[in-house]
């Protein structure tokens, strides 16, 4: 297993955030993340960083799942560690017409933080469909299979290390290619840049990007990070953005949308302080 000690984490971000972490370790296997959950009291797990915002400076030691990134195939089934990538999910299911698995098309980050978040690029469609068990390790790094799943909007709602996740995704020639022009055409629309993806979860009945637009704060700008132009759930870092610059924004678009519309806007993206 691989450590490194005072990392910088903008390039473990999607959002090229700086931010100074004290040690990052790189589990490979089963035993090492055993080894890492019994040893520490706290920690941070760390995917594809594509939902994370981190403070400037990160004592807390953070688990990053780079390393988990086997794919094992069993008849019909894939067995996905959690440090896969989504991109090289999305090539799977593109190749073998995996309609249920395009709910990943184009999101970045790791298979492992899409099911702790629920995360899907489609509102009507989730990757829990072909989710068929998921190997969890809990704090003392006991191992669980768990079978049976409650996940809600923008939450998995599975507690501990998610190690690997079995899939049994179906295939369906017929409608497989009308649905990735779809995900294309989604996709294509959303903004470009350096970000989090969606800043904050849609209020019930409400779209967070429309209600922030509303409030004329598109294209608002704190230092390096803005408000995108296209779309008000989505703040890119285009020059140097730092951690102040993006909580500065968040708080400008809750105060804002509370303002006006009487409406709380909940984070969708997990910050870190320390
Ligand atoms: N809209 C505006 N102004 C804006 C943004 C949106 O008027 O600045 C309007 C759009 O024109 C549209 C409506 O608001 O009429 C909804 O916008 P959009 O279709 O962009 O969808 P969204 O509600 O912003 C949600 C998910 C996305 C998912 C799309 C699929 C959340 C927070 N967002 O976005 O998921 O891909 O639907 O259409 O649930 C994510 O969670 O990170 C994410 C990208």
């Amino acid at each position: 297993m691989i450590n490194k000690k005072n990392v910088d984490l903008s390039t473990y971000s999607t959002a090229g955030i700086h931010s100074n972490a004290k040690i990052v370790y790189f589990p490979e296997s089963m035993g090492d993340v055993q080894k890492l959950l019994k040893s520490m009291d706290n920690f941070i797990i760390l995917g594809g960083g594509s939902n994370t915002l981190f403070a400037e400076e990160i004592d807390t030691p953070i688990i990053n799942t780079a390393l988990l990134n086997k794919i094992d195939s069993e008849k019909d089934r894939l067995v996905v560690q959690s440090g896969v990538k989504n991109s090289i999910l999305q090539r799977i299911a593109i190749k073998n017409n995996y309609i249920d698995l395009l709910s990943i098309y184009g999101l970045p980050g790791t298979i492992g933080g899409a099911v702790k978040g629920n995360a899907t690029l489609f509102n009507d469609m989730s990757l829990f469909k072909s989710i068929v068990s998921i190997r969890i390790l809990d704090k003392k790094g006991r191992l669980y299979v768990i079978k049976n799943f409650s996940p809600h909007y923008r939450d998995g709602n599975i507690n501990g290390f998610i190690y690997d996740i079995t899939l049994s995704p179906k295939t369906n020639s017929e409608h497989f290619e009308g649905l990735l022009n779809k995900a294309k055409k989604i996709r294509k629309e959303q903004p470009k840049g350096s970000s989090l993806g969606s800043v904050f979860k849609n209020p019930k009945g409400h779209s967070a990007g429309q209600l922030i637009d509303e409030c004329g704060l598109k294209g608002k700008r704190k230092g390096g990070v803005k408000i995108s132009e296209s779309h008000g759930n989505f703040f890119i870092n285009d020059n140097n953005g730092t951690y102040k610059d993006f909580i500065y924004l968040i708080d400008i678009a809750k105060a804002a949308v509370q303002e006006r519309f009487n409406i709380q806007l909940d984070l969708e993206v997990k910050i870190v302080e320390k």
